[in-house]
């Protein structure tokens, strides 16, 4: 069968107002590229003419300004699930503009097939290659195009010649059967490979092929700065010492990272310190960082689902395919954070917190509880299931306005029973068989910066006694006097006197 070869706007034109669409990637690797710009151009021209525009879309995880931007400064998203990390699609939710459905991506994919997102019209994929009888091989991400592409009336390919067709045989592409009929996941390692390297579609679905050339829109993360080296540092001194004490077995666990700077300076402190043995990683996203301890030997091997690296590491990988085609498998997001497969992996899962309470309460979302920052991830996914769950943050932020240590976090995305290590530039809270008020003064010890500690103390003065201690008026506070003056620091108790 030979396929249609559209342009972008004749692609874009089977995009109908009201439509749900599923696309490919997970964060802007692997996203399509060109299909949504039109698709906004076209929302702003029936806008001008009057007329609603406006389409769902449902991916593996964040997308590009190609999609997520673009559509937003048009107007024409109405509804987004999951994770993003977009700046103009964040004003807009804030806004209330976009509807927005923050789900835990590994189960992105299942709610989906289950049925609980809706109709799905269109699947937009991203491929290096695409065969007459309809396998699709993907690009720099697995995302949730398997299961889109099953479920979708009609598939659309951006075949991209900016990906190598060495990317062919890096996936490992696998979808569970639904309950009743579910199966064990067969992975035992994380370097298993269970499905296909393509996903299999009727060719029949496939409406057309738009051809383009252009690089993902990578991000760029700063350098790691003196606070985040530390909280990198304190992170391997921590599991070092696991290890020593036989808790880590001495061939250690696979490892999951979340994203950002902070996730890239604990893999940089861990890659440094040699009393950690090489290792491998179980984790939906690999960055730079990971790329670069795999050439140093320090990384073994990485199940990931998407390759967000630099344009010029993507480049690298697919320079010196034969070096690294036994090193990483991608998997589709479904795989790569499945709560069965984390827990009986015996990850240590690392992940970055907005705020985190005395108790060991984690907010990984909201800023002041109201303003939603990116989304829960992945960081759930594993967290909940992982032989070690770590959360790592500055103890302040905004030149110290703020403090990371809360006395009840704001929003809440990962509660103390999932929550087992709190780790700052301060120092390392085990949370590990204490009860709570042995957890807020390991906390408030270590992990709160010297001008919030006698805040906190004072906070658990005035919470008094019991199980999980609370002064319910002024569990807040703190958040109260942000809102109110500009500085945590101004908190006066006093003024919820007991
Ligand atoms: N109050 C207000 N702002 C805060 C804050 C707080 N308590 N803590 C952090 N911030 C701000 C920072 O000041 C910074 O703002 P800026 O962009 O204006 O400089 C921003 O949040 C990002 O913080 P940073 O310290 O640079 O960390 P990061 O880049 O590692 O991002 C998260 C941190 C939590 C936003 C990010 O890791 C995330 O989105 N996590 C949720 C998803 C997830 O965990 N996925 C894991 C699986 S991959």
């Amino acid at each position: 069968m030979s396929f249609r070869i559209l342009s972008a706007a004749e692609a874009a034109s089977l995009i109908k107002n009201g439509y749900t669409v599923g696309v490919s990637g997970f964060t802007p690797a692997g996203s399509p590229k060109a299909v949504i710009v039109e698709v906004a151009k076209n929302a702003e021209e029936e806008h001008a003419k009057g007329n609603p525009f406006q389409i769902s879309i449902l991916s593996g995880a964040s997308t590009g300004d190609s999609c997520d931007g673009v559509l937003t400064r048009a107007k024409a998203m109405r509804y987004r699930a999951p994770y993003t990390t977009n700046g103009d699609f964040r004003k807009a939710v804030n806004n209330g503009e976009i509807a927005y459905n923050d789900i835990h991506l590994s189960q992105m994919a299942q709610e989906i097939r289950f049925g609980f997102l809706g109709h799905v019209n269109v699947a937009i994929i991203e491929a290096c290659d695409v065969t007459a009888d309809g396998k699709i091989y993907l690009t720099a991400a697995g995302g949730i195009s398997p299961t889109i592409c099953d479920k979708a009336d009609i598939i659309i390919i951006e075949l991209n010649s900016a990906h190598s067709k060495n990317m062919i045989g890096m996936h490992d592409v696998y979808q569970p059967l639904d309950p009743p009929l579910r199966r064990e996941i067969p992975i035992y390692k994380s370097s298993d490979r269970i499905g296909t390297t393509y996903v299999q579609v009727d060719p029949k679905k496939i409406v057309g092929i738009v051809e383009t050339n252009m690089k993902d829109e990578a991000r760029d993360f700063t350098e790691p700065d003196p606070i985040t080296d530390q909280i990198g540092v304190n992170v391997a001194n921590f599991l070092v010492s696991d290890m020593k004490r036989g808790i880590i077995p001495a061939s250690f666990l696979p490892l999951q990272s979340g994203v950002g700077n902070i996730a890239n300076a604990v893999l940089g402190a861990l890659g440094r310190d040699k009393t950690i043995p090489d290792f491998e990683m179980y984790t939906e996203v690999i960055q730079d960082s990971v790329i670069d301890l795999m050439k140093a030997g320090r990384i073994k091997f990485g199940s990931t689902c998407s390759l967000s690296v630099t344009n010029g590491c993507l480049d690298e990988i697919y320079g010196n395919i034969d070096f690294f085609r036994d090193k990483l498998v991608l998997r589709p997001s479904e795989i790569s954070n499945n709560p069965e497969v984390v827990r009986r992996l015996g990850i240590i899962s690392m992940n970055t917190a907005i705020e985190a309470d005395i108790y060991g309460n984690i907010n990984s979302t909201h800023i002041t509880g109201t303003k939603m920052m990116n989304g829960i991830g992945g960081s759930g996914d594993f967290t909940r299931n992982a032989y070690i769950s770590i959360f790592s943050c500055p103890s302040v932020a905004k030149g110290g306005k703020i403090s990371s240590i809360v006395p009840m976090v704001s929003h809440h995305d990962h509660n103390e029973h999932s929550v087992n290590v709190v780790i700052t530039e301060q120092g390392v809270a085990d949370l590990r068989g204490k009860s709570p008020v042995e957890r807020a003064r390991a906390i408030i010890e270590n992990c709160a910066h010297p001008d919030y500690k006698q805040i906190l103390w004072d906070y658990a003065k005035l919470a008094g006694k019991g199980q999980t201690p609370h002064c319910i008026q002024a569990a807040l506070g703190m958040h109260a006097e942000l809102n109110e003056t500009g500085d945590m620091r101004n908190i006066d108790w006093g003024k919820y006197g007991k």
